[in-house]
């Protein structure tokens, strides 16, 4: 475990005390705070938490937004969630109010820290927690669509027969309806994997919707999704703590869009590194376009505010 370290997560919710039991069994960092504006509901949680921390040694504690702004990352789960029916980008007006003040009582924030946006919409909340925060872009970013990405490549494991792990696979663009499959991209232990499977259009089309779809599905049933996020969140945790370098799919800035949207990002201890050159054809590039031009459209109509 890394010596020293601490991450906050604001927001206690369904995805906060997830992400805070993945961080702690994965043993990612000596100290976890949790901070939630319903106190007796952070309390629970942290009293629930705390009786499976004698698997790792991990402290988890409740705290406020003082001990936040100390932390080496900042997670921001807080706001509102999807109801059956909604889209990510319903939240907007929500989780922006909610973003904002939390931005502000963190004021003034480490120099060094890394806020990471799990709240949705995550690419438009990204975006303007880049603004709002003062931080450098590099430490600001969301889990975007690293979550997506695994919904993938489980898919295609699963008609493989092979390890997850051994797929290299990446959704890309909004994490929401205009994602989009690099299918140009994926590759299989190195060789691309439309040529060990060629799947018809029509087969990567239904692939793309399952992945797309699978987050409505559950919360028409259970009403939120948590295991997934908490599990890609701890693993981005992971590669800042442990300067990993790891390449992952990640709502980040984008210069030549002009928005945060996710291609696979070099993720270390500083934040992103860079953008990963990803070779995409017309078709996935035309889609990426897209995906960037209902983005900005929508943050444009918060210009004022930013
Ligand atoms: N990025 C992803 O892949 C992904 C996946 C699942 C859910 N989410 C998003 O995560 C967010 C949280 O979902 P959830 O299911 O945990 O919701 P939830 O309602 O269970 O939890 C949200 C928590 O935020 C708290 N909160 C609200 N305003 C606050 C403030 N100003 N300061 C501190 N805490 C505040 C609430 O009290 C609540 O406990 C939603 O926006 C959801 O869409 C993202």
């Amino acid at each position: 475990m890394a010596a020293r370290s601490s991450i906050a997560i604001i927001g206690a919710g369904s995805v906060g005390s997830a992400i805070a039991y993945s961080l702690l069994l994965r043993q990612v960092v000596a100290d976890i705070i949790l901070v939630d504006i319903d106190q007796n509901l952070c309390q629970a949680q942290v009293q629930d938490l705390s009786d499976a921390t004698f698997l790792s040694n991990v402290r988890i504690r409740q705290g406020g937004v003082a001990e936040a702004q100390k932390a080496d990352i900042i997670i921001i789960t807080a706001g509102a969630k999807q109801r059956p029916g909604d889209t990510r980008l319903d939240l907007i007006d929500r989780n922006f109010k909610v973003l904002k003040s939390i931005l502000h009582s963190l004021q003034p924030i480490r120099s060094d820290a890394i806020l990471l946006i799990v709240a949705n919409p995550v690419d438009v909340l990204t975006l303007f927690a880049q603004r709002l925060s003062g931080l450098p872009k590099s430490q600001v970013f969301g889990s975007g669509t690293l979550l997506d990405s695994t919904r993938l490549t489980n898919i295609l494991a699963g008609k493989l027969k092979v390890a997850d792990y051994s797929i290299h696979s990446f959704v890309i663009g909004e994490h929401g309806d205009s994602q989009c499959v690099a299918w140009s991209a994926a590759t299989v232990h190195g060789t691309p994997l439309l040529k060990i499977i060629p799947l018809t259009e029509a087969e990567r089309e239904e692939i793309a919707t399952t992945t797309r779809q699978k987050a409505e599905n559950i919360i028409k049933v259970k009403g939120f999704t948590s295991y997934g996020v908490a599990a890609v969140t701890s693993r981005i945790c992971e590669a800042i703590i442990f300067d990993h370098r790891s390449v992952m799919p990640l709502s980040h800035w984008q210069e030549n869009l002009d928005c945060c949207l996710s291609l696979p990002a070099v993720l270390g201890r500083d934040g992103i590194i860079s953008t990963f050159p990803l070779h995409l054809d017309e078709k996935e590039q035309t889609f990426l376009a897209d995906s960037a031009n209902g983005l900005r459209k929508v943050i444009a109509d918060y210009k004022e505010e930013l």
